[in-house]
């Protein structure tokens, strides 16, 4: 018997201001059009966080709901991660504010940042402290509020961008250590800070004291994406003795809608296997798998017994990926 980390419950949180791509651009003086976003990266809409509302107050609603899915009250809550580059402030950490809003346990509460791969290397990371015994339920939490970081001069990169929040509520379990298994089967995570400049926040409170903004070589990430990504995706499916037929949904990061779709043939599924929300909700960093999770789970795609490969790529560069059944 080996200890599993079960994926018990899934939920989301979008702010209810929606944007369409013309919206946006009148907001904001932007010299852009709907059909060269759409044509691009596939976005039409984007949620924007209202002024008083904060990452943690997106993460709450969002760990409210998966708990709400499980049917766990938050005082059981033991261990609380927050995937996020957009947190409150520099500390607190923004789990911590999490853990006093929802009413959770006392127990351990901390961020990670890992940019837009933040949720996939929560997810390794809660299960590595579940088999260590330090918790029992875990909230993996992936919030931002990016529209407060983008550089509204720069058409090139702040259209592309979201607010929003997921979580997922990892509960211990056994399993028999085979790929039928419930639970999380296995996480791959990669770094290579080589190439940090490409995607970066400029400046930071260890640097110049302040929080700078987003700056993306769009053309470099994305030549990083598809091959990183492809490559991360059979490490994962080779190390549990796994096949692309064996894969029921892939849940990848949402980046760009071109970026996915060529995943999705690499992997040779057909395109109503692949979970996008791209469309609807732009680029949410570290929130769009478990977000993409919330929804899939919540109209009923996502069935209990599903294998479901995560990917991700971002910031740091980092990139990674995650296999569960559900
Ligand atoms: O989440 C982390 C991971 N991130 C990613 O995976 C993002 C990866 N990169 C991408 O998705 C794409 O590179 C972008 C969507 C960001 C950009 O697409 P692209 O095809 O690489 O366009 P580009 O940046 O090379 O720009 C092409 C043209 C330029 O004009 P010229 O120089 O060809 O005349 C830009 O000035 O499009 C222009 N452009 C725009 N035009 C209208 C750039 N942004 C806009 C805009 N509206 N918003």
């Amino acid at each position: 018997m080996v200890m599993r980390a079960l994926i018990a419950g899934c939920g989301g949180y979008l702010p209810p201001l929606r944007l369409s791509n013309d919206e946006l651009a009148a907001r904001h003086g932007l010299e852009t059009s709907d059909a060269w976003i759409q044509d691009r990266t596939g976005i039409k809409f984007r949620h924007v966080a209202a002024p008083d509302e904060a990452a943690s107050d997106l993460a709450a609603a969002a760990a409210r709901a998966a708990l709400a899915d499980a049917g766990l009250p938050a005082a059981q809550v033991d261990g609380i991660i927050v995937a996020t580059t957009t947190p409150d402030s520099g500390f607190p950490a923004t789990a911590a504010r999490v853990q006093a809003k929802i009413g959770a346990g006392p127990g351990f509460a901390f961020d990670i940042t890992a940019a837009c791969t933040g949720f996939i290397y929560g997810l390794s990371v809660a299960e590595a402290m579940m088999r260590a015994g330090h918790a029992r339920h875990v909230l993996v939490i992936g919030a931002e509020v990016y529209t407060r970081i983008v550089d509204w001069t720069d058409r090139g990169t702040c259209v592309l961008f979201g607010d929003g929040a997921g979580a997922v509520l990892l509960s211990a379990g056994e399993g028999a250590g085979s790929n039928k298994d419930r639970g999380l089967l296995s996480t791959h995570l990669h770094a290579d800070g080589r190439h940090g400049d490409i995607l970066a926040i400029e400046g930071g409170a260890g640097s110049t004291g302040g929080t700078g903004l987003l700056r993306m070589a769009g053309k470099e990430v994305f030549r990083h994406a598809v091959s990183k990504l492809a490559a991360v995706v059979d490490e994962a499916l080779a190390a549990n003795g796994l096949t692309h037929a064996d894969i029921d949904w892939l849940v990848p990061h949402q980046a760009n809608l071109r970026i996915i779709e060529a995943m999705g043939k690499k992997l040779n599924l057909q395109p109503g296997r692949v979970v996008v929300t791209v469309d609807r909700h732009a680029n949410t960093s570290a929130a769009s798998i478990p977000l993409a999770l919330a929804e899939a789970r919540g109209d009923g795609r996502i069935k209990n017994g599903d294998l479901v490969v995560m990917e991700a790529i971002g910031g740091g560069l980092t990139w990674g990926s995650a296999i569960a059944r559900f």
